[in-house]
């Protein structure tokens, strides 16, 4: 029998339930749900009455959240032009991804354009955040450090303090006396940011909440950690190659349309304003087995290269399949349509393929289809396609090559960036001719494509 005020918390998705199941009614995940003992109230404390009073709809789209930009273009650009007063952002990332820098440097230069910030580090000491702070250059006296994993203390310090932003590093390492169970734990994480959230909209600070991610890549803790913020942000990218993306995933503020790019480099994250330049500058045009494509991400088109090897028949069974940055699944989709759709009997199915997108980017679009192909039968070939030509399309089963959603945006930055040519669909056609964007080459399947390359060689 639970003792009074104890419920039982879904690790995976936060779920509440009044007793112990074995499996998670609300998820279905089995051996998830841990005890929880609920926050003491103090005896007599009032409930807080709600000091809200309905309006009427005609004075809401007045309201205009004030917005405040952080000082790094990239990461205002994903918020949707800064962050708002009282807003909690989650930034989530694989470990030694750069949260931590990059927070740490837009807190920097918010202090030095709106006054006092306060920088709680829950996982590294004053000195570990100050050899941080002396890569990313002179920090401002604005900023201030706590160095505490007790919420009940970081927000006594930040109502003391009342800072114009808020950083807390990690959510998961916080914990709260309130709470009887280990920091980390799905039940301290809901409490402490629980807490957090309520701080951020009496005193109207923004706040960052840094987030784990397990090795699935979700936030760690409960997915509720996502339900309860406002915007949650993804650091991601390859830790070997120096580019690092932000995206959101939710963002109640704005869209979650918006791409920014960063890059690593020996005095922090450094803002890359014009990414598709930045991606496709160490491209060898001219050698086989490399397409341009452009994915949306969001409004913002970005190029990149799809780099494809397709080696010699395998002479043991099965060959090899090796796909990064790419969807591996369309990927093999791809190397069916080639065989089958485009009768060009190629052999490929017997041989070792590679699909490498430089960068560390991830190319997820299915309009990257048509690009996948490309380099793939330019590989085979040895046949080099023409630098200057991009490749837009969705492929279908039978071979059809489908048009894409934003084909104008598209070949207008294919056009800026010297591509006067692009594979597309028939559903583009009607846009071919554009002015300064790239002039589009209608392929009506897989097969006619494949042609428009090789006839180039040819001629
Ligand atoms: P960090 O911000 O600590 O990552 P996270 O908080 O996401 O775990 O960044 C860790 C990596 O970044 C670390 O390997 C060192 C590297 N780094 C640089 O390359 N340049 C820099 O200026 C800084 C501060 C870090
Ligand atoms: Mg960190």
């Amino acid at each position: 029998m639970p003792r009074p005020g104890t419920v039982f918390l879904c690790e995976k998705c936060g779920a509440e339930s009044a007793q112990w199941h074995g499996r998670c009614p609300a998820c279905g995940e089995w051996n998830t749900l841990v005890e929880h003992r609920a926050p003491r109230r103090q005896a007599g404390a009032p409930r807080r009455a709600s000091g809200a009073v309905p309006v009427p709809a005609a004075e809401l789209t007045a309201r205009r959240e004030p917005r405040r930009e952080t000082g790094l273009a990239e990461l205002d650009r994903v918020l949707g032009g800064g962050v708002v007063a009282g807003a909690v952002v989650l930034v989530a990332g694989d470990p030694g991804i750069g949260k931590s820098t990059l927070l740490l440097q837009s807190a920097n230069a918010f202090a030095r354009e709106h006054g006092t910030c306060l920088y709680v580090s829950g996982e590294e000491s004053l000195s570990q955040v100050g050899m941080r702070g002396a890569r990313i250059g002179p920090l401002c006296p604005e900023l201030l450090f706590l160095a505490e994993t007790d919420v009940g203390v970081i927000e006594e310090q930040a109502r003391r303090i009342g800072p114009q932003l808020l950083v807390v590093d990690s959510v998961q390492s916080l914990w709260s006396g309130e709470v009887e169970s280990p920091a980390g734990t799905v039940s301290q994480v809901r409490e402490c940011a629980a807490r957090l959230l309520r701080m951020a909209k009496d005193l109207g600070v923004a706040t960052f909440l840094v987030g784990h991610v397990t090795k699935e890549g979700a936030v760690a803790g409960p997915r509720l950690l996502e339900h309860m913020v406002d915007t949650v942000l993804s650091l991601e990218g390859d830790r070997h190659s120096g580019y690092r993306l932000l995206r959101s995933t939710k963002n109640r503020f704005g869209s979650t349309d918006e791409l920014g790019l960063f890059r690593m480099t020996e005095g922090g994250m450094e803002g890359v304003p014009d990414a598709s330049a930045a991606l496709l500058a160490e491209r060898r045009p001219g050698v086989p087995g490399s397409t341009v494509v452009v994915t949306m991400e969001g409004s913002r088109p970005l190029l990149v290269e799809i780099q494809a090897l397709v080696g010699e028949a395998s002479t043991y069974g099965t060959p090899r399949r090796s796909v990064t940055g790419a969807d591996y699944n369309r990927v093999c989709l791809m190397l069916a349509v080639l065989e089958r759709a485009a009768g060009m009997g190629l052999g490929l199915a017997g041989r070792d393929v590679f699909v490498n997108v430089p960068g560390g980017v991830r190319v997820a679009e299915p309009a990257a289809d048509l690009g996948i192909a490309v380099a793939m039968a330019s590989s085979l070939w040895g046949v080099p396609v023409d630098p200057a030509l991009g490749c837009v399309g969705e492929v279908g089963l039978t071979g059809e090559v489908r048009s894409a959603p934003g084909l104008e945006a598209r070949l207008g930055e294919l056009g800026r960036r010297g591509f006067t040519r692009c594979l597309a669909g028939p559903g583009g056609a009607q846009r071919a001719g554009r002015e300064g964007g790239a002039k589009v080459v209608v392929v009506q399947d897989i097969a006619e494509a494949l042609g428009a390359v090789r006839g180039r060689a040819g001629g």
